[in-house]
């Protein structure tokens, strides 16, 4: 089912020959969209606008879909839609088990999100980045995608080494250690690093024993990752987002597909050495990509070239998604433009980075722990849940996180985002939880609730019918764009609707087939809400 505003749009354009940038009417009485097309093209053909107007509505014939269109003042389009065909769109995503979201040619997306560090807690970066993540595997899901998640977790690298030398030091019992502890180690580890060059030494002497598979050295290794994603684990069951063990895909799975990567740069003629190390010029960065620095380490990069090839190559991607922090655009525009180059992402394939801004204190700078630490997922967590329920508060960190457009830094003001008034998660569960209420008295009074919408007689009634034959395309939006905001806005805008519909339209108090029909549009918006927060990965409780 294509869109009501999308098909009237399409009819004016196969007359009017360009885009009639069909907006909402302003005001009721105006009807439901209003276009000016005819004012652009009447300059052209040197006519009047009211005229062309006129001419463009026989032309177009909308008997099927609106009443008589009008033609206001110097030559607007006032398009009102026919209440029997408004109420038969909204009856059908009343019926539908999708609501109107409609399956895309199936493709295969790869979703690089969440990716904390080993031996580190998660932060607000990666509270981000998770969140967004899970958001957009829901959506393209439900547009009937492949979704393939990889946990891009820092398993590896140089600070293993100092990790590994001073558990050694301290005789240190691994297994023993929680998530916060193996934070502290790290903060032992890296202070003696700085301070005593013997032991840093061996730290560097240690990284080349774990990079060469010394037994002892990986069984260490071994630990603090087990105690890591004991940590991350706790952590996504808090949040309720969909990752599990099998979505892992640390940087330390590339690193026996590291010498591929480099004899695959070297064949192409992409990289090339520059003092020693190995690198990649690519045009319009102003500097290269280090591939392989001097003394023979892999860095960064060079993982997430591998993490490219064996995305395309071993996982099927048509699309690789990236949800990172803005900070990282430099790193990802180059590591495209590099895998491109190479060969590793042929022009079919999309990569894209899905960057975003930063959670600011009510300050206005970076987000801190009362004492002046970083902020860590958990105190987040046990901030919200201390002024609300855990749902409510979930709901509330969550949508915040959503609602902005995702590059703009945000201000977490918990006082503000637990509200259930205002633009946020807990204001949408609460107008469907109220919903819910009206269904559960109106089953009590056993009224009946209509299978169709059947009556549209006031604007309230058609203005929320309209927006519910939006959710389709909405959804369909956010896969296309990856914005989630607009889902948010949509479903705050349905909210909004559903308000202005309750003042104007007694429900229960209505009676025959006018209760039926609203009976009808209210299980629809409640269904459509509790469909939109699902993909926001939002709890869509019953009661509140
Ligand atoms: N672990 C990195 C960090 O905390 C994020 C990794 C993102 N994914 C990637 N393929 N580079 O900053």
């Amino acid at each position: 089912m294509s869109s009501l505003p999308h098909t009237l749009s399409g009819r004016l354009q196969a007359v009017a020959g360009v885009d009639p940038e069909l907006r909402a009417a302003t005001k009721p009485q105006f009807g439901h969209f209003q276009s000016n097309v005819a004012l652009r093209l009447a300059k052209a053909e040197g006519r009047p606008p009211r005229e062309v107007a006129q001419r463009l509505v026989e032309q177009a014939d909308l008997s099927d879909l609106c009443e008589t269109p009008e033609i206001a003042g110097p030559g607007f389009i006032n398009l009102r839609l026919r209440t029997d065909v408004l109420a038969a769109a909204a009856s059908e995503v009343r019926a539908d088990p999708r609501h109107g979201v409609e399956p895309q040619p199936p493709q295969t997306v790869v979703i690089d999100y969440s990716a904390p560090n080993v031996a580190k807690q998660m932060h607000v970066g990666h509270l981000r980045s998770t969140i967004i993540g899970d958001c957009l595997a829901r959506v393209l899901r439900a547009l009937g995608h492949t979704v393939v998640a990889q946990n891009h977790i820092g398993d590896w690298g140089r600070q293993f080494g100092m990790l590994v030398e001073q558990i050694l030091d301290e005789q240190l019992d691994v297994a023993a250690l929680d998530l916060a502890g193996a934070e502290e180690l790290y903060r032992r580890a890296n202070d003696h690093f700085k301070a005593d060059e013997a032991f840093a030494d061996r730290a560097r002497r240690r990284v080349v024993l774990l990079q060469s598979g010394d037994e002892e050295t990986l069984a260490i290794w071994r630990q603090l990752i087990d105690i890591s994603l004991a940590g991350f684990h706790e952590a996504y069951a808090r949040l309720g987002v969909l990752l599990t063990d099998a979505d892992l895909a640390g940087e330390s799975t590339y690193n026996d597909d590291l010498p591929r990567v480099v004899a695959d740069l070297e064949a192409s003629g992409a990289a090339v050495v520059d003092d020693g190390a190995l690198v990649v010029f690519v045009e319009g960065f102003n500097a290269p990509m280090i591939v392989r620095k001097r003394d023979g380490g892999f860095g960064y990069s060079a993982t997430d070239l591998a993490a490219v090839r064996r995305r395309v190559g071993e996982l099927g991607a048509d699309r690789i998604l990236y949800v990172v922090g803005s900070e990282q655009t430099f790193h990802f525009n180059q590591v495209f433009a590099v895998a491109r180059k190479a060969g590793f992402l042929p022009e079919r394939v999309q990569a894209e980075h899905v960057g975003y801004g930063m959670v600011l204190g009510t300050d206005g700078k970076r987000l801190r722990t009362r004492d002046g630490g970083t902020m860590k997922l958990a105190d987040l967590l046990d901030a919200a849940e201390e002024r609300a329920a855990r749902p409510i508060a979930l709901a509330a960190v969550k949508y915040a996180d959503l609602s902005n457009s995702l590059v703009k830094d945000y201000v977490f003001d918990l006082d503000r985002m637990v509200q259930t008034v205002g633009d946020t998660g807990p204001y949408l569960q609460y107008a469907h939880a109220r919903l819910c209420q009206l269904l559960r008295r109106a089953e009590a009074e056993q009224a009946q609730v209509g299978e169709a919408v059947t009556v549209l007689a006031e604007p309230a009634e058609q203005t929320l019918a309209l927006l519910l034959t939006r959710f389709g395309e909405t959804v369909a939006e956010v896969g296309q764009t990856l914005q989630p905001h607009r889902l948010c806005a949509y479903l705050y805008e349905l909210a909004g609707a559903l308000s202005v519909f309750y003042e104007q339209c007694p429900v229960l108090r209505s009676e025959g087939e006018v209760r039926a029909s609203r009976l009808a549009l209210c299980v629809t918006v409640r269904d459509v809400l509790a469909a939109g927060l699902d993909l926001l990965g939002i709890e869509a409780p019953e009661r509140m």
